[in-house]
């Protein structure tokens, strides 16, 4: 009796332990499917082609120099290809520019989550001292002039244009801006060819030996969560006064109260003052992650085989989330093959709109 109640212990734990197991590893890597739509900002396509509009209007920027594309750049994934942002003239910036691709599925926007929808998002960089420097109530009065724009705002918003309506018609379009039927997505529904060989191996190694999945997971391989990896400061940070002063404006304005001796990026710190998120930056996606670099939230490794490197190092210095991983050089090869074959979609066809 004692003997049978032991064995039924032992085959329900296996059972339940299997079945936890098929339930995490289901949750984990996923294809392609739709990004989620806020109720009250429904998308319409009246809507995304002013937000398209919009997101190309240098009025947007206090000089007119600048529009949300000076550093959101089409051809290269939405990002704009530096290390350190672009920034408004005279002014320095003092982070690398995210991809916008898949960011409609993000609910912690920016390196430190600071925001969580799209429409707040979009007020952030027009007012940035260091990004566009506008002022709302006067591009409220700007884009009130332009008789296209009027009449798009009174026939997809029923009124006139707001700035709340500005950021809504913008985020209506990154909404789809969303990476398709990348390689992987064919494999995943059943297509083995879909692959290369050394993409499969590589795939293998992703989710297996070098532990990546276990951030990078769900449809956009980010499971939108923040990790403190330990990944050194970007030498610009102190070496170039105005990226200094970007710094520590930020740290003023998120209440940092030593803010004038601020000699790293705080990350996540800034917005929760909770030591564990002391330099902790949320899990990139990792679709078209080939056309995204430079890497991380300061832009400070170059390549994917630096990237590659850094993880397999175990990351940064005393950081508690990562191990050295011990994979060769022939493995490291596998890996990034497998991050740049896979994982790059379709081409995203964009016709640049007439801005009024
Ligand atoms: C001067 C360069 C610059 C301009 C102009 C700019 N951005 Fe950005 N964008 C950035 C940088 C840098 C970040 C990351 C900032 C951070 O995390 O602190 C970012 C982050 C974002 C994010 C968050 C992405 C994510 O994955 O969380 C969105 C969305 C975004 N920008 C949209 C816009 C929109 C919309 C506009 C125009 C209204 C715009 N940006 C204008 C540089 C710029
Ligand atoms: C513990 C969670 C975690 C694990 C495990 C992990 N990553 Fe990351 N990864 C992150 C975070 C967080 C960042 C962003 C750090 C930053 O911006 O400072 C990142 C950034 C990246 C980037 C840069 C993307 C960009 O656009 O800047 C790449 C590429 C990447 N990881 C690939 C990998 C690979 C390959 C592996 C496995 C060898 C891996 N990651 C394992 C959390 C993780």
């Amino acid at each position: 009796m004692q003997n049978n109640r032991f064995y039924v212990t032992v085959f329900l734990w296996t059972v339940v332990t299997f079945a936890v197991t098929c339930v995490a590893y289901a949750g984990h890597l996923e294809p392609f499917k739709a990004a989620p739509v806020p109720k009250n900002n429904p998308q319409t396509p009246e809507k995304i082609e002013l937000g398209k509009k919009l997101f190309f209007d240098r009025r947007l920027s206090g000089d007119g120099t600048m529009s949300c594309a000076s550093c959101h750049i089409p051809e290269l994934a939405y990002t704009d290809g530096q290390d350190i942002s672009l920034s408004y003239p005279t002014t320095k910036n003092w982070r690398n520019a995210q991809t916008l691709m898949n960011v409609a599925f993000f609910k912690n926007l920016f390196h430190d989550g600071r925001v969580k929808t799209l429409e707040d998002q979009a007020l952030f960089p027009m007012m940035s001292a260091f990004e566009m420097n506008q002022n709302l109530d006067f591009l409220e009065e700007e884009i009130r002039q332009v008789p296209e724009y009027q009449e798009a705002f009174k026939q997809v918003f029923g009124g006139e244009p707001t700035r709340e309506r500005i950021a809504m018609a913008i985020a209506a379009f990154e909404r789809t801006l969303i990476s398709v039927n990348a390689p992987y997505d064919r494999f995943v529904k059943g297509d083995n060819s879909a692959l290369t060989e050394d993409a499969r191996k590589g795939y293998v190694i992703f989710t297996g030996k070098g532990k990546c999945a276990v951030c990078h997971a769900g449809v956009t391989f980010s499971d939108d969560k923040f990790y403190a990896l330990n990944i050194p400061e970007n030498p610009v940070l102190l070496n170039d006064p105005r990226v200094t002063a970007t710094m520590r404006f930020v740290a003023k304005v998120y209440h940092y109260n030593d803010y004038r001796n601020l000699k790293e990026d705080p990350g996540r710190y800034l917005i929760t003052k909770d030591k564990r998120d002391w330099k902790a930056f949320r899990t990139p996606t990792l679709r078209e992650v080939a056309r995204t670099g430079p890497y991380m939230h300061n832009g400070v490794l170059a390549t994917l085989d630096d990237v590659i490197d850094f993880f397999n190092r175990g990351g940064g210095k005393g950081n508690r989330f990562l191990k050295p991983l011990g994979l060769n050089e022939e493995e490291k090869k596998l890996l990034k093959t497998f991050l740049v074959e896979a994982l790059t979609g379709e081409e995203l066809k964009i016709t640049y709109p007439e801005v009024p």
